[in-house]
């Protein structure tokens, strides 16, 4: 299997980094082919800017859509772009390890999106969701989280985790792409913010390592996350009356 890891964390030397190369050192001897889109250590250009677009179709106001769409016609996207695209396609499992920063990922991930998932190549109105240019590979989130697991319950304090990793998810939906249950290492303590104490909390990330390093070895093996997709909708996009996940 060819696997991508999306990579998004400053530092090499954090439980992210050693999350990443736990899952390169334990999917290679597989047999798996792993390939990681380093974003900091590439210094992603995460920003969407008329800056990435040498030959405009409209030189006068700037639109990202019109100006993604012309540069992928035109085979003329930024090379970053391009290279990421390139990955995707080549990948059969995608991973993004990253750590949950103001109840989300990092901006640099965002704007890996914002990017690298350009409209009228990646996406447009006839394919997306269940018809998504990215059916049939699978993609997984590895987040690390500073608050414990406890306050990520529905009413908790740090937000519930569902409805939290919602827009995250949804997005990879949305390119047709089947979504696997998370991998979330909650608790994971830093700069004063202290849940446990020292023994405990290396403790703590030994099992976190441990966790995620028996989970890849039976990740094929797992099912996706259920989305509705279009036979569900209506023509405004609501699931229908009769759907079982209608709640009002
Ligand atoms: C800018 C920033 C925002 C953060 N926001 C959150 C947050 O919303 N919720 C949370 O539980 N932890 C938050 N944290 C804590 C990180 O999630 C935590 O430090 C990280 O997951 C630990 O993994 P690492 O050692 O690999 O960085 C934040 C940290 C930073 C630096």
């Amino acid at each position: 299997m060819n696997v991508l890891i999306v990579h998004c964390h400053p530092e090499p030397h954090s439980l992210n980094g050693a999350l990443t190369a736990i899952t390169a050192d334990t999917l290679t001897p597989q047999g798996h082919r792993v390939v990681i889109s380093d974003l900091y250590a590439e210094g992603f250009d995460a920003i969407e800017h008329p800056r990435h677009y040498r030959n405009r179709q409209d030189s006068q106001v700037f639109s990202a859509l019109t100006e993604q769409r012309h540069a992928f016609e035109g085979g003329q996207l930024p090379e970053d772009v391009a290279r990421e695209i390139q990955r995707l396609e080549q990948a059969e499992l995608v991973i993004f390890q990253f750590p949950l920063w103001w109840h989300g990922p990092p901006a640099m991930l965002k704007g890996w999106f914002d990017r690298v998932m350009v409209y009228g190549g990646m996406y447009s109105g006839s394919r997306r969701y269940d018809h998504g240019r990215l059916k049939g590979k699978r993609a997984i989130c590895a987040v690390t989280t500073g608050s414990p697991a406890e306050a990520f319950e529905p009413a908790g304090r740090a937000g519930d985790i569902v409805r939290l990793m919602y827009p995250f998810h949804c997005s990879l939906y949305y390119l047709g792409l089947e979504v696997l249950p998370p991998q979330l290492a909650f608790g994971i303590q830093g700069g004063g913010l202290a849940y446990q104490e020292e023994t405990a909390f290396r403790r703590h990330l030994e099992s976190t390592k441990t966790d995620w390093r028996a989970r890849l070895k039976g990740l094929e093996g797992e099912s996706t996350i259920p989305f509705s997709g279009w036979d569900d909708w209506d023509e405004q996009g609501r699931l229908g009356l009769r759907h079982p996940l209608r709640w009002r």
